[in-house]
């Protein structure tokens, strides 16, 4: 297949000898899956509402049943969802170096759906639901007209998610900051970096000197700071970049 894409002799050599990838991904990745980014304009009954301002405890605590009925309908678009062919492009990058770690932002397990063999999710997922107060993971609700309950200890269930004001799981964060620091190739891709700390750990691989590379249509406060910033769809341009490393001959 012919590749659209000249990809600097740089990049696909220092991606042929890396023995570790790293890769953080954001909601860019799933963009072509159909699925809004978090920062994209609501569409349809949620439109007068901030996504920002519904992703947090204290939204929750307001109004539990507005909140269930958002992630709800994000839920069942996320179901719908098909991965795309970024996200098979990444399972490909997988199998080519010796040491791969993906870690997404995303809550949507398209990248596991893909066949991505283990991805470290800092923000939780989506499809888990768990008990606001004990945090068991329930498997079995009452999908009735209220924010559905716990059966065990009847508190509140809730997306096993991180809102705003909250912190990230410690083992995913830990693991994501070493994976970071301890690569040979560094790829941010469909993130807007604005969200701390997952922000940081592109900070934290330019800092160790790792060839960090973006990929974003856009321009982020990660861009002027990156090795290379390929300003394409990740659904376009990673599928090319697996082929030219394929391809590619020292
Ligand atoms: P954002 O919605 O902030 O940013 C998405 C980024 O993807 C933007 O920079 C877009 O330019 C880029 N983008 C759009 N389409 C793309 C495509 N086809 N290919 C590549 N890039 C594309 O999403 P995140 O950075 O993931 O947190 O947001 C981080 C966190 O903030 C989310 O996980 C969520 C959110 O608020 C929590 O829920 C805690």
């Amino acid at each position: 297949m012919k590749n659209l894409f000249d990809f600097p002799k740089e990049l696909l050599a220092e991606l042929h000898a890396a023995r570790h990838v790293t890769v953080l991904t954001g909601a860019g990745t799933s963009a072509e899956s159909g699925v809004p980014t978090f920062r994209d304009a609501q569409t349809g009954l949620w439109a007068q509402y901030d996504p920002e301002e519904l992703a947090t405890p204290e939204a929750f605590q307001h109004n539990p049943k507005l909140v269930w009925d958002w992630y709800a309908w994000r839920r069942q678009l996320v179901a719908r969802a098909e991965p795309n062919p970024g996200h098979y492009a990444l399972v490909e990058l997988e199998k080519l170096v010796p040491k791969f770690t993906l870690i997404t932002q995303n809550v949507d397990s398209l990248h596991q759906r893909a066949g991505s063999s283990r991805v470290i999710e800092l923000h939780g997922n989506i499809s888990r639901i768990i008990c606001s107060k004990e945090r068991t993971v329930i498997q079995n609700w009452d999908d009735n007209n209220d924010c559905p309950r716990c059966p065990f200890c009847n508190n509140l269930l809730r997306p096993d998610v991180v809102w705003f004001g909250e912190t990230l799981p410690p083992d995913a964060l830990m693991a994501a900051y070493h994976a970071a620091q301890h690569c040979d190739v560094f790829l941010c891709i469909g993130t807007s970096g604005l969200v701390q700390p997952a922000a940081s750990l592109p900070a934290a691989a330019i800092h160790n000197n790792i060839m960090t590379v973006e990929i974003n249509p856009d321009t982020t406060p990660l861009s002027p700071h990156a090795d290379y910033h390929l300003k394409t769809p990740s659904g376009r341009v990673l599928p090319a970049l697996v082929t030219a490393l394929k391809n590619y001959t020292p």
